[in-house]
């Protein structure tokens, strides 16, 4: 009684080892082969397997500073190409659920991904030039902090926050701050006191911090004549959307006119803009 059913029991056991030992050693023959590939190919080259794509240097410092759309892209178009449901899973249509920061004039279009209206969009590409790295500095896909280990970036390293892939006071509160409407001297709030101001910031920023947007993310030519046509372009990036409570402190360049004092709250403003996004200096007139 015993016996034939040992013997199966041992068939299978063999059948299990010899396709167990198969897999195993065509794995080992894979992971040779991506390690061949691995030190043949260049940054960002096509991904090997999943892990090595996860670490591939271009996603660390010093790779990721020189990178480029199109390399990110070749292992991401999802960034790009994914689209937003039409109807939600419980049957809301997108088409009729605008958020608060969807009624500004300048709002167009059909819902989109947050990368899209960053990157893609009318409105992104007619004012902005951002890139992944713009955004993306290096990050870690362990543990999502700075300095939990040796290798990892130190707390130094402002690339990102904990628990973030990028470092959101550097990147998103630039342009999705509350408009320092205080250090302007408005009376209250733009909705409140721009018909005094013939709703257009022009009436005072023809002459005032006439020195701006001179970045490579931004298109400044292309905004200040935006900004004439419709000032939602301008409170668009400057408290129209804005997702913090606080204002960036922005950089105070000088401009023609301005005066020798310096108001309390720009004391400890620097005078130039974040180096790593400075433009080359024959654009920067
Ligand atoms: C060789 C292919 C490849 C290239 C090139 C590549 N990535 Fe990735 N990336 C991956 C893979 C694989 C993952 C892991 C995806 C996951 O776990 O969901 C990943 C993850 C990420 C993540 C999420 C990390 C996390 O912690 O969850 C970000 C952000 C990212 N990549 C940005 C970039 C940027 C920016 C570039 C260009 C500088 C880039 N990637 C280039 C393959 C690549
Ligand atoms: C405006 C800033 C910004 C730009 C520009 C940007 N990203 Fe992101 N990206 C983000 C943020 C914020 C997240 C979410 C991070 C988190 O969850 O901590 C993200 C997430 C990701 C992820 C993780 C997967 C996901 O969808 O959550 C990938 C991959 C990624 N970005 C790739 C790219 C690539 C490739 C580009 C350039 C084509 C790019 N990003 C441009 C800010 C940006
Ligand atoms: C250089 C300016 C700039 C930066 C930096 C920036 N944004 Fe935006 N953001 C915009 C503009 C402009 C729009 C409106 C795009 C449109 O209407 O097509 C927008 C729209 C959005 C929207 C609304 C999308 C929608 O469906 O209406 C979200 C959410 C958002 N940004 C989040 C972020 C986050 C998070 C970051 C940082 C990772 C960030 N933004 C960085 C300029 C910026
Ligand atoms: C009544 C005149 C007036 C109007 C209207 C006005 N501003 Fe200002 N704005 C100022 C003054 C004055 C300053 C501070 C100048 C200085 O640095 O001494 C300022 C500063 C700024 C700053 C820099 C703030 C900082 O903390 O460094 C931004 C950004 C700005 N304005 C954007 C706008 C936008 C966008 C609009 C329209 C939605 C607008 N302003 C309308 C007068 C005005
Ligand atoms: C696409 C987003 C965007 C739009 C649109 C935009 N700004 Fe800005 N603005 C920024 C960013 C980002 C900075 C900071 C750039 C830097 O770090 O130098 C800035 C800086 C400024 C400053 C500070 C100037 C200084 O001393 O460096 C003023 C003033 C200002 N913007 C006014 C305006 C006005 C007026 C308009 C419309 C004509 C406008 N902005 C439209 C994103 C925007």
């Amino acid at each position: 009684m015993e016996s034939p059913k040992t013997g199966l029991l041992i068939l299978a056991l063999l059948a299990v080892v010899t396709v167990a030992g198969g897999i195993f050693g065509w794995t080992i023959r894979q992971q040779g082969a991506a390690q061949q590939n691995t030190v043949a190919l260049p940054v960002g080259g096509p991904s090997t397997d999943y892990l090595r794509a996860t670490y591939d240097p271009i996603h660390f410092k010093p790779a990721i500073e020189s990178a480029t759309d199109a390399q990110c892209l070749a292992c991401h178009r999802e960034v790009i190409e994914d689209r937003v449901r039409e109807t939600s899973p419980a049957g809301i249509k997108a088409s009729t659920s605008k958020a608060w920061y969807q009624q500004l004039t300048t709002y167009a279009g059909e819902q989109e991904t947050f990368h899209r209206r960053h990157l893609v969009t009318p409105l992104a590409r007619e004012l902005m030039n951002l890139r992944c790295i713009t955004c993306h500095q290096g990050h870690d896909p362990r543990d999502e902090a700075p300095a939990t280990s040796a290798t990892a970036a130190p707390q130094s390293d402002k690339s990102f926050t904990l628990r973030k892939q990028v470092n959101v006071e550097t990147t998103c509160l630039k342009c999705h701050g509350q408009m320092p409407f205080r250090n302007m001297g408005l009376p209250a709030s733009w909705p409140e006191s721009k018909e005094m101001f013939g709703n257009s910031c022009l009436t005072c920023h023809a002459t005032i911090r006439t020195n701006r947007h001179r970045v490579n993310y931004l298109k400044a030519a292309a905004i200040e004549a935006a900004g004439a046509r419709n000032a939602d372009n301008c409170y668009g990036c400057h408290g129209g959307r804005a997702w913090y409570r606080i204002s960036y402190p922005y950089p105070r360049h000088a401009w023609e006119g301005m005066g020798p004092e310096i108001p309390d709250w720009a004391r400890e403003r620097p005078g130039e803009s974040e180096a790593r996004f400075l433009l080359p200096a024959a654009t920067q007139k």
